[in-house]
């Protein structure tokens, strides 16, 4: 039987960080043995907030150098920038013409990306819904590993694909979101009440994948908990705790009950300091083969590009299916 496909990106603005690690890349990972995976860099997507060229070009290799160090096999994944096959921003102006005005002002991440950047409300920021669509219909991927954030985004996707193949006849696969697994969501460290964002303001707030191990250390000394002292689970009053206990159990593979004993009649400083080592040697083969990556750009960029020749290949065959079926001339 042909495995199924997957599809899922990660925008290159700012650096990953332990959120984007246990909630997404660790996961993929898993999966690349049973699933035909394709995972991109969302660099296009990138453009609808304002970026310094330079650190958007570093940021997106730095990416890929961290997708394969975090044990994403090159050889088994088709690992490509988004940037690098056309046929995403292509499939994606063809969509926008198949997707309301109506449908993309109700998307809840437009609305809080606009009252973000009240300065640049482009237009590009009000249809990044549909380049997603572009990016998951191009392949025809089955299933789309997404957080809850993204969730409403593939629901949309799914929308546009059924408006399509009910005006055109069967053209799209209808994706389905993937939630087998579903990774750790990670809170941030100073805010735990919200997710860990690679956008986060406040360096104190996230643990990025390549923080040193005194960096590492610092943030978990400093991140917050209450009052109480005690090691337990309970993220509704205990958010802070809670959090840092997923983080341990993640690691440790241990259960929060597990956790709790360990901890019982130790403070909070003795907990936070095993995370906080906890994290330093689960990342450090991470870091070395990173680095080691960095020191090599041609054969990254080599790696590249010979996943965005494979995704061309793809995702070119749906598209020309498009055109034909929409009357674009294009042979
Ligand atoms: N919008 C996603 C995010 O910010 C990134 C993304 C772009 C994506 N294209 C995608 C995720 C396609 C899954 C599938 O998290």
């Amino acid at each position: 039987m042909e495995k199924k496909k997957i599809l899922s990106g990660i925008q290159s603005t700012g650096r990953l960080t332990l959120g984007n690690y246990f909630g997404a890349i660790d996961n993929w990972v898993k999966m690349q043995e049973e699933y035909d995976c394709y995972y991109m860099i969302a660099n296009l997507h990138s453009l609808t907030v304002r970026n310094d060229p330079e650190t958007l070009r570093q940021n997106t290799i730095k990416i890929i150098a961290l997708y394969i160090a975090a044990g994403l096999d090159p050889e088994k994944n088709t690992l490509f920038i988004q940037s690098q096959v056309k046929e995403h921003a292509e499939l994606g102006w063809i969509l926008d013409c198949y997707t309301y005005m109506g449908e993309l002002s109700r998307m809840t991440q437009f609305k809080d990306k606009s009252a973000k950047h009240a300065d640049n409300i482009n237009s590009g920021l009000f249809t990044y819904p549909v380049l997603m669509a572009a990016d998951i219909l191009a392949y025809n991927a089955d299933l789309v590993p997404v957080g809850d954030d993204q969730k409403q985004h593939l629901e949309l996707t799914r929308d546009i694909a059924e408006r399509f193949n009910s005006l055109y006849g069967e053209t799209f696969k209808i994706p389905e979101p993937y939630t087998k697994k579903v990774g750790a969501r990670i809170m941030g460290l100073q805010n735990p009440t919200a997710k860990m964002s690679k956008s986060s303001q406040d360096p104190m707030d996230k643990i990025l994948l390549t923080d040193s191990p005194d960096e590492i250390r610092k943030k978990f000394k400093k991140a917050v908990t209450d009052s109480e002292n005690k090691v337990k689970y309970d993220p509704e009053n205990k958010p802070g705790v809670s959090n840092l206990m997923s983080i341990y159990g993640i690691i440790k593979n241990k259960t929060m009950d597990e956790i709790e004993k360990q901890f019982e009649g130790q403070g909070y400083g003795a907990f936070k300091t095993a995370v906080a080592e906890a994290v330093i040697e689960r990342l450090e083969p991470l870091q070395n083969k990173y680095n080691e990556l960095l020191e090599n750009p041609d054969k990254l960029m080599a790696i590249c590009n010979k996943g965005a020749k494979k995704a061309e290949e793809k995702a070119n065959r749906v598209l020309k299916d498009v055109y034909k079926k929409v009357g674009l001339v294009i042979e």
